[in-house]
This record gives C-alpha cells, sequence and structure tokens, in this order.
C-alpha cells in the first residue's frame, strides 16, 4: 500500500558544541552530513519498514555557516519510492536564540536502499505526495535518480530519457 511522505517525516534537533566546529566556530561539514545520513535514514526505515542503506549522497548545499552553540533541526522526508530505492530531501534550520525565529541553512538529497539481512535490495511501499512541495519535489526525482546513476556509472546517458527531456524540446 502506498504510504505518504509525512508518515516517514524525521525531526532531529541538537546543539553544536566547540568539538564539532572548524577553527572558524562553524559546525564541521561532516559533522552535519553524519547528522543529515541519520535523519535520512531513520526516515527511510519508517517508509520501507526495513533496514536501509546509504547508496548515494546526491546533493548538498552548504549555503550558510552554522555556528557553535546553535540549535540545529533536521527534518528528512521520502519524496519519491522506485523499486528498491527511496530519494530523502533533507531541510536544515536554525533558530534565533532569542526571536525563536528559524531560517533554512542547508538542504541535501539522499538516496537510500532497502536491503534484506543479506543485503539484497527489497521493494519498497510506493509515495503519493500531498502537498504542493511534495509534489515538486516527486516530479524532479526520477530526473535527479538518472542523473546520479550515471555519475556513478551505472546509467549510460543515453538511457535516460527524463533526463536528456530537460535538454530536448
Ligand atoms: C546500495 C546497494 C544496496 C545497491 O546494490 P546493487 O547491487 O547495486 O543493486 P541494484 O543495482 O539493484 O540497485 C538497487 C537500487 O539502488 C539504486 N541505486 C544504486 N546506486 C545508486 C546511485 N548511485 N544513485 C541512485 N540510485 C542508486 C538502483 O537504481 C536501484 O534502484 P531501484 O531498485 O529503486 O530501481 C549496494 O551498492 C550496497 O550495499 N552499497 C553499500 C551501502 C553502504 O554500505 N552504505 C553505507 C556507506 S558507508
Amino acid at each position: 500500500m502506498a504510504k505518504t511522505p509525512k508518515e516517514s517525516l524525521t525531526i532531529l534537533t541538537d546543539i553544536v558544541l566547540p568539538g564539532e566546529s572548524n577553527p572558524l566556530g562553524n559546525l564541521f561539514g561532516g559533522e552535519l552530513l553524519a547528522r543529515m545520513d541519520r535523519a535520512c535514514s531513520i526516515a527511510a526505515r519508517r517508509h520501507s519498514h526495513s533496514i536501509v542503506v546509504t547508496a548515494s549522497v546526491n546533493h548538498v548545499a552548504f549555503n550558510n555557516a552554522i555556528p557553535v552553540g546553535s540549535v540545529v533541526t533536521i527534518e528528512a522526508k521520502i519524496s519519491r519510492a522506485f523499486k528498491s530505492s527511496m530519494e530523502i530531501y533533507v531541510d536544515v534550520w536554525i533558530e534565533d536564540r532569542e526571536s525563536q525565529v528559524r531560517s533554512k541553512v542547508n538542504e541535501g538529497i539522499y538516496t537510500f536502499v532497502a536491503v534484506d539481512k543479506s543485503g539484497k535490495p527489497i521493494t519498497v511501499p510506493q509515495l503519493e505526495p500531498e502537498t504542493k512541495l511534495e509534489k515538486d519535489r516527486y516530479e524532479g526525482a526520477l530526473r535527479r535518480k538518472q542523473l546520479s546513476l550515471i555519475l556513478s556509472g551505472k546509467m549510460n546517458p543515453a538511457d535516460a530519457d527524463e533526463l536528456r527531456a530537460l535538454f530536448v524540446g
């Protein structure tokens, strides 16, 4: 049975400690990637009810630095399910200490694959997006999957119909 993105929604809130920062006093990129990966893996597990592994980090934009002491909230949700793979969008927010107003600082797109106990890919439930943003992300997911497969040498660009349609009228 198909599932909705909100069923996989995963929210992790944590603080940035000095030991997790670079010489400029901002969160290490690798530490943020690990936190994002953790949130995505929980979202993928919630969607598939199975063991999941990271297949690819498709995109990460470090748009803004995150200073030590920041309260960081990471929100991950499935944006599309294919056969055994799932695309997960992850949005990163920080909140102002006094006003508590949140601002989005970074985002990423991960691919996870559901596997059985021997590590073999297994089928996952399909996804039914509900909101406009969820529908937009769902719509672009096949193009991003094809791009990721091409970059990892697992797909011949000539077979990437959906991606090619972006460039050819
Ligand atoms: C991810 C993994 C299970 C894929 O196994 P595989 O034998 O290549 O299996 P397949 O070719 O059938 O691929 C499985 C799915 O992953 C997708 N996939 C594989 N590599 C991908 C990539 N780089 N980008 C996007 N999707 C990818 C395939 O398109 C397929 O999707 P679908 O079933 O939804 O159509 C396998 O490579 C693996 O176990 N990798 C290690 C994972 C891991 O340990 N991660 C943590 C790193 S420390």
